[in-house]
């Protein structure tokens, strides 16, 4: 199974992406708190050298660097704007003699052999078309007895989060299509084939992946995350941006979901009239927190399930 040719297909569409603002608004998963609990699951030291694979913008390796007194990360992805979008984030932030950013392919890495002290990954390995591939490079870049693992979404419906009690008009039919639309996308139009992702290797198979690619000593551990948009120990900009950021990508998604599956959706009964309705709610919605933000008491939030996937390499 790991001699097979390396199907490289999910590439393309990787290093084409042109929007890294979802990737780094996820700051907000990681939180002071659990960063003892990331270095002793990922087996990192506070002199490590650490591999942040499919690093995106860099959100993962900016926190895990955090920790670090002689140590450093460096992060590779396939997309160039990702890496220097996060090259310029490093500079303002004053971490880049902490954090090395570099455009790589995960198929075949540029490293030598036995590198990295830990090698971890955000939502990486399942993006790509060959799971067992990009694992084996992650493997043979980490030194003997360090620690790979990968930190995975859980598949969670419905999704972990409340969209607020909020004072406008519609606020209610708001939260049911909302539920309804994200349901027959989950369910009946999101297939891991459009993606490229390997349907085999899906996140729950992680152990069992990590057993096939020879690590030793395999552990799952638990992390979630959550954010409350009233929360006033954050900064009230902060939160704001976050929520109209939210807002702004779920009309930009609704409108690319919509028109390339419209015909899945009328088939489980979403017509043009609901997609229509759903919209003009989400630019009221889009409208009132803008105006009302410091003042609203609706108490959104939203959180979300991972898990982490470590193993030793012998
Ligand atoms: C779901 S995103 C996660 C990004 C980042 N870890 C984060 O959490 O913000 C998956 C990332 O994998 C990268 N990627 C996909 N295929 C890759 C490959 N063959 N080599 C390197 N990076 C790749 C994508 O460009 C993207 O940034």
């Amino acid at each position: 199974m790991i001699n097979k040719a390396t199907d490289t297909s999910s590439n393309e569409m990787w290093k084409n992406w042109n929007n890294y603002i979802p990737f780094e608004r996820r700051a907000y998963r990681f939180t002071d708190d659990m960063l003892p609990l990331f270095y002793k699951w990922l087996g990192i030291g506070k002199d490590s050298c650490i591999l942040d694979a499919g690093c995106g913008t860099g959100v993962f390796g900016r926190y895990l660097a955090a920790g670090l007194e002689c140590g450093h990360v460096i992060g590779f992805d396939i997309n160039q704007l990702f890496i220097e979008y996060g090259r310029k984030k490093l500079v303002e932030l004053g971490l880049a003699d902490k954090v090395m950013l570099q455009v790589d392919d995960g198929f075949a890495l540029s490293f030598p052999s036995n590198t990295f002290d830990a090698v971890t990954n955000y939502t990486y390995i399942g993006v790509l078309s060959d799971p067992i591939a990009g694992m084996m490079e992650l493997i043979r870049v980490c030194k003997p007895g360090g620690i790979v693992s990968c930190v995975v979404a859980a598949n969670s419906f419905p999704p972990v989060s409340w969209q607020g009690d909020y004072p406008f008009d519609g606020a209610d039919e708001l939260q049911k299509l909302t539920r309804i639309e994200s349901e027959i996308f989950s369910k009946y139009a999101r297939k891991a084939a459009d993606l490229k992702q390997s349907e085999k290797w899906h996140a729950q198979r992680y152990p069992k992946m990590f057993d096939v690619c020879g690590l030793k000593e395999i552990s799952v551990y638990p992390y979630a995350f959550a954010l409350n948009y009233n929360d006033i120990k954050l900064p009230l900009e902060y939160r704001q941006d976050l929520l109209l950021g939210e807002i702004e990508d779920e009309l930009n998604w609704l409108d690319s979901r919509y028109i390339e599956k419209r015909d899945i959706y009328i088939e489980h009964g979403f017509f043009d009239q609901q997609f229509n309705r759903l919209k003009e709610l989400l630019h009221i919605k889009y409208n009132y927190v803008k105006n009302n933000f410091a003042n609203d008491r609706s108490f959104e939030w939203c959180g979300g399930f991972n898990f982490i996937v470590a193993g030793r390499k012998v």
